[in-house]
């Protein structure tokens, strides 16, 4: 281990995470690498999380701002949520607890695009920024951090932070250098030049961190594993959803839009994107290629097929198995993934130049292809916006997908209005679930109503949805986009007060069905 950090002034600083976490002051704002279950560091945050704890047991008030590339694991934001220390969370979690924390108000949760984040740390948006701690796979001779399975915000935190703390960990393989790409040309004092990516594989920057090791107080050794959950098992559903994409893309490269090979592929986190990918397998494109936020387990199945030659992302978001698979076999991907900060995966300008087809999961639409991809009824923070803002705004095709129900049915993803907005419906290009398909390209806001209803709604709730529409065309003082103000929310406003978005039966047939049970 200790000959994977290969500079003196890392090794003089090596010490145990209770040590590290000793470290760490009250108020402290801490930019922390990771993101989804890959490359956050292990040790340090589960010690600083005992150090709140013990602090809040004495009286102390010991609160602590965190700042991550995105979500994270339960050693990261599950532990320190529990604490109750954290008083601000930046910018995306889907950690269960951290949620609890977010909900019930006692952590602030600034909710940034991904490509926003490290420019506002830049800005001096949240302060100063204390402390960065990121995980590496080894320090170089040169004083320089390789990074281990995601790039995320490290750049930033690490530009900005006063003092560093590195966990070197070898459970991560060192196979993994040459898989970065880190650009170094975002100088935000002066006019900016172009990125220079104009096809996914390009390398435009460095495989390694710059950091002043001056800044260095900490070295934590580590062995601990990445975590994240392993996917859901593909469904109809999912099987549905990939169908009516894989369906979409033929057609547009048969009217001549798209190349035989399509554009750069974008597909956003969760399982119902996962499942997309894993259509793609089965597809008759080749030599595909991606430009990405995350790669999932789908995307490593689609180049180990050959299907793509090569995708550019910030991070790895593996199921345990897959995991287990880069660690062993990282050397065959060079050259075919390839990880950049975050606010270059990201960026809004290479998105719209590469034209990239952005996929991402939401948790409801509505009927005029509004999304919100983030508020459980309006109010419960979900995960965060993440990538999908920066993907649905650039893209040159903005799909979002989603079964048309949610809890065993008790949910319909169609609804009347969302009720919290995430993707304006001038972003929103294409809806599908697993009922069907809507091109929403070109359409006005009453032809759009029409299609969603009848293509993406389920069966159960397409009557009401239809019966709102026209009711909205009765009473709108002005009928561009139809609403029944009043009665806009309803929809949530049943399940919230029953439990159950479904239609509530009339008295007549709630008779007829007593009768008949
Ligand atoms: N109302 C209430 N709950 C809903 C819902 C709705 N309309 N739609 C989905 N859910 C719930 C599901 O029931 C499920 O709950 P569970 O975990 O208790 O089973 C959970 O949300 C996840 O839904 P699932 O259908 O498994 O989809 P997913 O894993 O693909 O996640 C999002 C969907 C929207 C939550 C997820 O994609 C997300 O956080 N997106 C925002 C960030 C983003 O898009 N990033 C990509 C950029 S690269």
């Amino acid at each position: 281990m200790s000959e994977r950090i290969r500079h003196q002034a890392f090794r003089d600083k090596i010490m145990t995470a209770e040590e590290a976490a000793a470290l760490v002051t009250p108020g402290a704002s801490i930019g922390f690498s990771g993101f989804t279950g890959a490359g956050y560091p292990k040790e340090f945050p589960v010690a600083l999380a005992k150090r709140l704890t013990e602090a809040k047991e004495k009286g102390e008030d010991f609160r602590i701002k965190i700042f991550t590339g995105a979500s994270t694991a339960p050693e990261l934001d599950g532990a320190l949520a529990d604490t109750g220390g954290v008083a601000l969370r930046v910018p995306y979690q889907s950690d269960p607890h951290m949620r609890t924390a977010i909900n019930n108000g006692t952590t602030d949760y600034v909710d940034t695009h991904l490509s926003h984040g490290p420019k506002y740390v830049n800005m001096g948006f949240f302060g100063e920024m204390d402390f960065a701690v990121v995980e590496a796979t080894a320090i170089t001779t040169e004083g320089e951090i390789v990074p281990s399975s995601s790039v995320g915000a490290n750049r930033t935190y690490l530009d900005n932070a006063k003092k560093v703390i590195v966990e070197v960990n070898d459970w991560q393989t060192e196979d993994l250098y040459g898989l970065h790409d880190i650009y170094y040309g975002m100088d935000i004092t002066s006019f900016r030049s172009p990125i220079p990516i104009s096809q996914p594989g390009a390398i435009i920057g460095q495989p390694t961190l710059r950091v002043d090791p001056s800044k260095i107080i900490a070295v934590i050794k580590t062995s601990d594993p990445d975590r994240n959950s392993p996917f859901k098992p593909l469904d109809d559903d999912s099987r549905a959803i990939a169908a009516h994409m894989l369906d979409f893309l033929e057609l547009e490269v048969r009217a001549g839009r798209m190349p035989k090979n399509l554009f750069p592929l974008q597909s956003g986190v969760g399982n119902v994107a996962n499942a997309v990918l894993a259509g793609l397998k089965e597809s008759k494109f080749e030599h595909m290629t991606s430009y990405t936020e995350v790669i999932q387990d789908g995307m490593i199945d689609l180049i180990d097929s050959g299907k793509i030659d090569v995708a550019s992302a910030t991070s790895f978001s593996l199921s345990p198995d897959a995991a287990h698979h880069m660690n062993e076999h990282a050397r065959d991907y060079q050259g075919k993934i390839i990880m950049r900060p975050s606010d270059v995966s990201n960026h809004p300008e290479v998105i719209r130049r590469l034209f990239v087809i952005a996929c991402n999961a939401m948790i409801e639409a509505d009927i005029y292809g509004n999304v919100n991809s983030t508020h459980v009824m309006g109010t419960r923070m979900m995960n965060g916006i993440g990538g999908s803002g920066d993907f649905a705004r650039n893209a040159g095709y903005s799909i979002f997908v989603s079964p048309s129900l949610a809890k065993n049915g008790d949910i319909s993803a169609i609804v009347p209005m969302v009720s919290h907005h995430d993707h304006t419906e001038h972003d929103v290009m294409v809806l599908i679930t697993e009922q069907g398909l809507a091109d929403l390209r070109g359409l006005a806001p009453r032809q759009r109503a029409k299609l969603i209803i009848n293509n993406c709604a389920h069966p159960d709730y397409r009557d009401e949805l239809m019966d709102y529409y026209e009711q909205g065309l009765k009473v709108s003082k002005g009928i561009h986009t139809p609403h029944v103000l009043d009665r806009s929310l309803s929809f949530h406003k049943r399940f919230l007060e029953t439990g159950s978005m479904k239609p509530q039966a009339s008295a007549p047939q709630a008779a007829e069905e007593a009768a008949s049970e």
